[in-house]
């Protein structure tokens, strides 16, 4: 198996009776921090409960960091932490308890567990409200809890299912930054279930898109973001010479007639494309940058949604109209 994946999927299915939920999964999700994207019932809950053996899998197979979901869900559950969608915390229990009780049910011995729950707590910024009863906590303090629990084995990669719901701005902005560290000085592994992009940005580098049980796109946010962040150039006179030129020089390029839009992943992609445009004698009549944001490139990736889309390079395959154009008034665009 890649070393560098932490989960990977083939052919991964669920049903609930007739419902399908998961269809046919090929993921392949690398070390660092992931987000499952997806608006409700996509199956991102599902899919989180299915890698960790909590629920079986119509068909197809798993691993979460080399270990079989079929088989080995004990060792699994062992090496990662869960942070469920939720409610999962005994009202009864105060933090401490409760946290060392998770750290008990995977196996750690009573004075470790509890020494393990009181760093826990520490670190998710609940220290002074750890002998409190969970019942007069709020959604926030919940959440931490919740994510205490998770962590209490120290494990390398944390699942977490909608870690932010419900959480006031302040209490969110705590979560992310945890996670964050967890990501970024920790060396961790993450991968959260979400629907907030500002969120996802902050935490994320790579995402996971399911649409109704289905892979819309997998992969780098900066490489898919690609799809969105072109220049697009108005050509008279040698744009099929341009065109040809900018693919010899390794531009990914798509063109309808004198419209011409070029993939910005490169440092002085305009430059590029003024010199081959003089170079082979092309006229550019306008030119028009732009990149999107995640929430733009998830809608992007929705409304093409139509085509199999599976990659950055699908996206960019797709036909010109299936995106809309938008360069600005100035420049001759507008809203078509
Ligand atoms: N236990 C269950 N029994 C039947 N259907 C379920 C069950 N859990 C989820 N579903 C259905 O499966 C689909 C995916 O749900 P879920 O994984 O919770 O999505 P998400 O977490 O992306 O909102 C939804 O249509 C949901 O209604
Ligand atoms: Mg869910």
């Amino acid at each position: 198996m890649d070393d560098d994946l932490v989960i990977h999927s083939k052919g991964l299915s669920k049903s609930y009776g007739p419902h399908v939920a998961l269809d046919d999964l090929n993921l392949s999700v690398p070390r660092g921090a992931t987000a499952l994207l997806g608006p409700n019932g996509a199956g991102k809950s599902t899919f989180l409960k299915t890698i960790l053996g909590l629920i079986q899998a119509t068909s197809g197979e798993a691993t979460v960091l080399g270990l079989d979901i079929k088989t080995q869900g004990e060792a699994i559950r062992a090496r990662i932490g869960y942070m469920p969608e939720y409610d999962a915390l005994n009202p009864e229990m105060d933090a401490i308890h409760q946290v060392r009780y998770s750290g008990e049910l995977l196996g750690m011995n009573p004075v470790v567990a509890l020494n393990r729950a009181h760093e826990a707590l520490q670190f998710v910024g609940m220290g002074e409200q750890r002998y409190r009863e969970i019942k007069s906590f709020s959604t926030g303090m919940k959440q931490a809890t919740k994510l205490a629990c998770a962590i209490i084995h120290d494990p390398e990669l944390i699942i977490a299912d909608e870690p932010s719901n419900g959480l006031d701005a302040k209490t969110r902005e705590f979560m992310i930054s945890t996670l964050n560290t967890m990501v970024n000085e920790g060396q961790r592994s993450v991968l959260m279930a979400s629907h907030l992009m500002e969120d996802v940005e902050r935490v994320c580098e790579n995402i996971v898109l399911l649409h109704k049980g289905k892979l819309a796109a997998q992969g780098r946010i900066e490489d898919l973001k690609a799809i969105d962040r072109e220049v697009e150039i108005h050509v008279w006179g040698g744009a099929t010479r341009l065109e040809e030129l900018l693919r010899d020089r390794g531009f990914k390029v798509r063109r309808e007639g004198r419209v011409m839009r070029v993939a910005n992943t490169q440092e002085r992609t305009t430059t590029h494309i003024l010199q081959a445009a003089s170079e082979v004698g092309a006229q550019i009549r306008r030119m028009h940058e732009y990149e999107a944001s995640l929430e733009d490139l998830f809608l992007a990736i929705m409304e093409n949604m139509g085509y199999d889309v599976k990659s950055s390079d699908d996206l960019l395959s797709s036909p010109i109209e299936a995106r809309r154009v938008d360069a600005p008034e100035s420049l001759g665009g507008g809203a078509s």
